[in-house]
């Protein structure tokens, strides 16, 4: 069966859960762990969800269903989700809640073995391949009353057309790719979400020209390397339609480009070794391409990234953070780095703040190297221990927040174009909102400004936000 009637048939079994759950009204609850991807992957099963007649709770004791869509990229995912599997216990008791736990802790045997032994009372069991079928292995589980695991160790395949539920109607994230062939030996995805496979053009099109004329005004292409969008369809000759020009990454940015009504374009996370010339100029060509760009470096030393898998050195990537800083008015940068990878010496750590020192990134989304069964990481001789591992963080995180203070105060006195996102949660008579480079910028407004770019003029600086003026 193609993936098209796959969905379809899915739908069957979403309408057969409607009729069952009519004017019941039951509730669920969903907790999302990990990346954009994962937030993603939420908003379709809650967009499944709301179809089959739930409404969302944001209190898990008051949920009929509850959902936990976990990550496995890094540290404490376990501890936390069987944290929350002894709450949910407690929910199933009281209420008899269905618990459902999916995303791709769910693709790691030795969890989903300890899942069925521990917590028994988990109802439903789905991975990141099966996320589509979801409805139907609800519809077992509430109509047969069986337990239902359903995960497939395969390479991955598109499914287009299922239902979603955005979290805001302002900015939107659109999946143009699942998976990644680049094996960092520190990085369970490519072992959890398979390997790369891009949509099509015309789906990612006409997903985003829906979105414009719902009125969004900003969205995030995402995808775990962006940039190499389309690359594996073309070397193994896997036909695709070259819809309004658009066969790579760099033209897939222009096509968006050109859509009426968005106004802003962000993607994430591109690999350094894929940032290609063509990338580079589209980015500086396209004036809703926002100049934030997210280029995770990992180790700023040749040798650890060689052991990283990385396939740049130390001197690539400053030498294409200087052609991009060349060929892009306005760039800025953030980035991720990751400390006390196995074998990293104190003096290989001391090349991370020395690319930090050079590059001034905008932000840096800092880690702590964390083993995961699988990885060839996990196998290396040199682990790190703890304490060295968390002074080398400590380290990193006084010079990146010593940059970011300094980094503020040029902000404050100049304009900046906000795209006014609505009340700030901290201050209800503010409202809230982020320039082209991400940054929060919170001011006093009327509410009519929301889900309009406008000019702020920034007056004060506070660390993670910046205070603006509307005149
Ligand atoms: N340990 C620590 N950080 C990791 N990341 C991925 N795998 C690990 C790991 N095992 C970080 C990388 C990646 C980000 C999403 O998470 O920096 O870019
Ligand atoms: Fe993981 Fe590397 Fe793939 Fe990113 S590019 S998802 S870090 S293997």
């Amino acid at each position: 069966m193609d993936t098209t009637n796959k969905v379809k048939e899915q739908e069957k079994f979403i309408e057969k859960i409607q009729e069952i759950n009519q004017n019941k009204q039951l509730k669920y609850n969903i907790l999302t762990m990990g990346c954009q991807l994962n937030e993603n992957d939420s908003e379709k099963l809650c967009g499944m969800l709301e179809k089959m007649g739930y409404t969302k709770t944001e209190n898990p004791k008051e949920a009929d269903l509850c959902l936990f869509n976990t990550c496995c990229v890094r540290e404490n995912a376990e501890d936390k989700l069987f944290g929350k599997l002894g709450e949910l216990k407690r929910v199933k008791e009281q209420r008899g809640a269905i618990i459902a736990i999916g995303g791709c802790m769910m693709q790691e045997k030795h969890i989903t073995d300890k899942i069925k032994e521990s917590y028994p009372f988990v109802d439903v069991i789905f991975g990141t391949h099966t996320l589509y079928r979801f409805p139907e292995d609800l519809y077992k589980a509430l109509v047969e009353k069986k337990k239902q695991e359903d995960i497939l160790d395969i390479d991955g395949e598109i499914f287009e057309n299922l239902p979603i539920k955005r979290d805001s109607n302002i900015k939107a994230s659109v999946t143009i790719m699942n998976g990644c062939n680049n094996f960092c030996t520190y990085c369970i995805v490519p072992y959890v979400r398979g390997r790369e496979r891009s949509r099509e053009p015309r789906a990612i099109i006409e997903e985003v020209k829906e979105l414009a004329s719902g009125g969004y005004k900003e969205i995030t292409l995402l995808g775990q390397n962006v940039n190499s969008y389309l690359r594996v369809e073309k070397e193994k000759n896997i036909e695709f339609e070259q819809y309004e020009g658009v066969n790579s990454f760099a033209t897939l940015l222009r096509a968006i480009n050109k859509i009426n009504g968005i106004e802003r374009i962000r993607f994430v996370s591109p690999h350094p070794k894929d940032f290609t010339d063509d990338v580079i100029e589209a980015i500086a060509d396209c004036d809703k391409v926002c100049k934030l760009i997210h280029l995770p470096l990992q180790s700023g030393n040749t040798k650890v990234l060689k052991e990283m898998n990385r396939r740049y050195t130390k001197e690539q990537y400053l030498n294409l953070v200087e052609k991009m800083k060349n060929k892009i008015p306005n760039l800025t940068l953030s980035t991720d780095i990751i400390v006390g990878f196995p074998g990293e010496t104190d003096e290989e750590f001391e090349d991370t703040l020395d690319v930090v020192n050079k590059v001034k990134f905008e932000q840096v989304y800092m880690f702590i190297y964390s083993r995961r069964v699988g990885t060839p990481g996990d196998k290396m001789k040199e682990q790190i221990p703890e304490e060295i591992k968390h002074k080398r963080f400590d380290k990193l995180k006084a010079l990146v927040e010593s940059q970011i203070e300094e980094n503020n105060q040029k902000y404050v006195g100049t304009i900046q174009k906000v795209l006014v996102e609505g009340k700030s949660k901290n201050n209800e008579n503010m409202l809230t909102g982020r320039t082209d480079s991400n940054k929060v910028v919170i001011f006093e407004g009327d509410t009519s400004l929301i889900n309009k770019i406008i000019d702020l003029k920034i007056i004060s600086e506070h660390m993670w936000y910046l205070k603006g003026k509307y005149e």
